[in-house]
């Protein structure tokens, strides 16, 4: 089923057990055997097919089959869901084992993922300026695109390409920019991840991850591995993540033009509230053509302002009405962090937004609202 808003609705049909429309949640752990076909484990054959009855719910369970059964159609690969996007990057680094992963400036708690992993595996950690230099065959390099904070790209294409050459494979999270905005298998990467808690489950009530792969062979011992772990997402939250993806174009496609609009007005505003805004960033303002065949089908809704002192940003947290102050991103909600609080490694000027579904008119009155009471608070302290 090739077209997101039926598949995203549609693609878990054939899975339907009752006759109710919205799928029930189950809460049962374990499933009764069918006794008119009972094969040792042994001999099942090991791929992740979703007609499979499940059996024990670590392994399996309806709820988690449908949203995978409809990430697969949505995401184009095959899908396996997680309990949370860092669970997701655990399982991965596990499977492939690299010895060797180049990653960038991204989400901080991949960084903390991949420090985790290097403890018990002695997996190096480089950057990737050390790419041509020391990557070889079988490493991994792990590409955040649209990058945290930011919601900036990279040139991911040639990065592929590059990577490719040496024998390595390419992971990219795609959690700021899921579909519709784009399809990343179209840039040549080897394995999409995102944190299902953001724009996949978009409404900040659930926890999950989705790993999706180039090669269907790796599934079976992924999903094996997930099942040792323990890390398949609970009944409740696979439901939620189902019930949200019903309306991921829509949302997604809508944060995004918001998003867009949100920084057109401050970028082209800026010179009013110059006391108080340094800096707007976003793939938006990327002049590179690069950026824009990424982004064809629309930014992320992810963007960041750098604020002149570290005590406007903490005064306009404040001051904001419709913004939420809270950490993550991607719900319905407009959201806005003095990410100094959960990032510690991050400029100290700097609040990162994530724009939601409210009517735009009111989200650049309210963030620009307050910017211009601060200037005008700065204007009256100099006069
Ligand atoms: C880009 C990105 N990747 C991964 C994660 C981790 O996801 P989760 O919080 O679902 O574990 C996050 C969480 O903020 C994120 O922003």
């Amino acid at each position: 089923m090739g077209n997101l808003s039926t598949s995203s609705i549609h693609a878990d049909d054939f899975l339907n057990r009752v006759t109710d429309v919205a799928p029930p949640i189950n809460v049962s752990t374990t499933f009764r055997y069918d006794n008119d076909k009972l094969i040792p484990s042994g001999e099942v054959s090991g791929s992740i097919e979703t007609d499979k009855p499940p059996v024990y719910s670590r392994e399996s369970h309806p709820n988690a089959t449908r949203v995978e059964a409809v990430l697969t159609s949505v995401l184009g690969g095959p899908c396996l869901a997680y309990a949370s996007g860092l669970s997701a990057y655990y399982a991965i680094l596990t499977y492939l084992r690299p010895k060797k992963l180049f990653i960038a400036e991204c989400y901080h708690g991949c960084h903390l993922a991949a420090e985790l992993f290097s403890k018990v595996s002695g997996m190096q950690i480089l950057s990737f300026e050390d790419i041509d230099q020391e990557c070889s065959a079988h490493d991994l390099v792990h590409i955040e695109d649209p990058m945290n904070p930011f919601g900036e790209s990279c040139n991911v294409v040639k990065l592929v390409k590059k990577v490719h050459a040496k024998g390595g494979l390419v992971l990219i999270d795609s959690t700021l920019a899921p579909p519709p905005l784009r399809n990343p298998w179209e840039f040549g990467v080897d394995i999409v991840m995102h944190s299902g808690t953001k724009y996949l489950g978009g409404h900040s009530d659930l926890l999950s991850g989705v790993l999706c792969f180039k090669d269907p062979s790796w599934a079976a011992e992924i999903k094996m591995q997930r099942m040792i772990m323990g890390t398949i997402p609970a009944s409740l939250e696979s439901f939620l993540l189902l019930r949200s993806l019903r309306t991921l174009k829509v949302r997604v496609k809508q944060q995004s033009e918001n998003c867009e609009a949100l920084v057109k007005h401050l970028a082209n505003h800026a010179g009013e509230v110059s006391g108080v805004l340094a800096h707007v960033r976003h793939g938006s303002l990327q002049p590179e053509e690069y950026v824009k065949e990424l982004n064809q089908g629309g930014y992320s809704p992810v963007f960041s302002i750098i604020l002149k002192h570290p005590e406007q940003c903490k005064k306009l947290v404040k001051r904001v009405q419709i913004f939420q102050h809270a950490t993550s991103l991607g719900g319905v909600e407009s959201l806005i962090e003095w990410r100094s609080l959960s990032d510690p490694s991050i400029d100290k000027g700097l609040l990162r937004l994530s724009v939601g579904l409210e009517d735009i008119h009111d989200l650049i009155a309210d963030l620009f609202g307050v910017l211009k009471g601060l200037q005008r608070e700065l204007e009256e302290q100099t006069d």
